[in-house]
């Protein structure tokens, strides 16, 4: 794992569609997992804004999110699908059809997991995860004590989780109480994996998920298991990490950050 820690949200926010940007210039038909939430918001924004003035090209890139509320159809503003088409795909020239949520609508709630899960591989697998993390240490919706082997499945969201995202719905009673999210296991199958996480409210719980001990209480706890991350924070979302000056010396001196720096 690499943490890159940047003077502010925007430097982390830019960091972070750069080297999505140049992964995708590299690979015109990556494969893309997307992440919703307030912090992605200015990411996508900076891709469209890639996109309109910089000739990045989404023609021929695929895109799986993490998760989608269950029981709310695309057309709800508080959908992830009515999120991911408002803040990315509408601004990009991304197919429609190569974007791909569950189906918070399906009638077949056992099957939608694995259905998403054979899209994935059948699309050739996740090269590049965007993650944020939730109040309650969640990635995706893998809320505590989530297998870390978990797969995709409908998941029920605990009252931390409801208390961060009902502020969204109007009222706030008409938040779902559960949702499909990618399982563990299946993020831990990207290629690569880049963690955004930015402000003050996240810096307890995103140094735990980085230098604590690995448990399904936390589930960002998992990506210490995987071989090639990324952790992006601004200054206020680092304030806890202990090993900062190791952080800080490593993107000094990593030749492959170089032009990132
Ligand atoms: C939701 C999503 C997570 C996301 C989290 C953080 O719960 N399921 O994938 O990481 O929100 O949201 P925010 O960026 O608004 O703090």
């Amino acid at each position: 794992m690499e943490v890159i820690i940047q003077p502010t949200e925007e430097a982390a926010v830019k960091l972070t569609a750069r080297i999505m940007a140049d992964q995708l210039r590299a690979r015109p038909d990556m494969v893309f997992g997307l992440a919703t939430g307030a912090t992605m918001e200015a990411v996508y924004a900076e891709l469209a804004r890639m996109c309109r003035e910089e000739a990045l090209d989404f023609s021929n890139a695929k895109s799986f999110n993490l998760d989608e509320y269950i029981g709310l159809p695309a057309e709800d503003k508080n959908s992830y699908r009515y999120y991911m088409d408002h803040h990315l795909f509408n601004n990009i020239n991304i197919k429609k059809s190569n974007t791909h949520l569950p189906n918070g609508m399906t009638d077949d709630i056992p099957g939608e997991g694995p259905r998403y899960e054979a899209a994935i591989k059948a699309a050739g697998g996740i090269d590049l995860q965007l993650l944020g993390i939730g109040q309650d240490g969640h990635i995706g919706f893998n809320e505590p004590l989530s297998s870390l082997s978990s797969r995709t499945r409908d998941k029920s969201l605990t009252p931390v989780t409801y208390r961060q995202n009902s502020i969204y719905f109007n009222p706030p009673e008409s938040m779902p109480r559960r949702a499909f999210t990618m399982g563990v296991g299946t993020i831990l199958d990207a290629k690569r994996i880049v963690m955004l996480v930015t402000g003050k409210r996240k810096a307890d719980i995103v140094a735990k998920a980085i230098e604590g001990p690995i448990t399904s209480m936390i589930s960002a706890t998992a990506i210490q298991m995987h071989p090639h991350v990324v952790v992006i924070l601004d200054e206020a979302a680092a304030a806890n990490l202990k090993e900062q000056e190791y952080y800080r010396w490593t993107f000094a001196n990593e030749p492959c950050w170089d032009r990132y720096r």
